[in-house]
């Protein structure tokens, strides 16, 4: 089975004379544990295509398949909780780090393991031993403003891996 599975993708943005086709008919197939990088010039539609794949872009036409279950033919499937989803299979790292700016490094990580539930202490330490596997264990108490650009996208990453428990170093 494959863990990622997109056929016939095509999203189209706006309607009528300023329609823009951002990918057409995309096919892709990653197997578990499989790394892929995505190239193409600005514009090409790569943000699109990850997004939709992500779950915060619908899709015009297509379907999505994530670890066998189809979230996207034609729009979303209906009675597909999209949010469980997105929690329990997903991580996302944006192109802008979009952390939570009113919240400090550890705090942002802490998060998205609260809303699945963990305690906060235990998210704290997760949070922490995360955070210090990618060198930013002398940030935790910094806010998004008092990060340089890379150490934001560190704790994106950390944020996106946080729910991850298969094949992590950090647990
Ligand atoms: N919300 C939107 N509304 C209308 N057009 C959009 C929207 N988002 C993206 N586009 C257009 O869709 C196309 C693909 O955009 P996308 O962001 O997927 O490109 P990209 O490959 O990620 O580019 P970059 O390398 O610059 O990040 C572009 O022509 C862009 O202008
Ligand atoms: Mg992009």
């Amino acid at each position: 089975m494959y863990a990622i599975e997109v056929d016939n993708l095509t999203k189209i943005y706006g309607k009528g004379e300023t329609a823009v086709t951002a990918i057409a008919e995309a096919a892709l197939q990653v197997k578990p544990g499989e790394l892929v990088a995505i190239l193409g010039p600005s514009g090409s539609g790569k943000t699109t295509l990850l997004t939709s794949i992500g779950l915060i872009n619908k899709p015009t036409h297509g379907t999505v398949v994530i670890d066998g279950t189809a979230v996207a033919d034609e729009g979303w499937k209906s009675g597909i909780d999209l949010k469980r989803m997105r929690q329990e299979k997903l991580g996302f790292i944006f192109q802008a780090h979009n952390l939570i700016p009113f919240l400090t490094a550890q705090e942002n990580v802490m998060i998205a393991l609260e809303i699945n539930n963990m305690t906060k202490s235990e998210a704290k330490s997760r949070a922490t031993e995360l955070l210090t596997s990618l060198n930013l264990g002398h940030r935790l108490g910094n806010y998004p403003s008092a990060l340089s650009g890379g150490e934001a996208q560190r704790v994106a990453i950390a944020r996106a891996l946080a729910n991850q428990t298969q094949g992590d170093p950090g647990r």
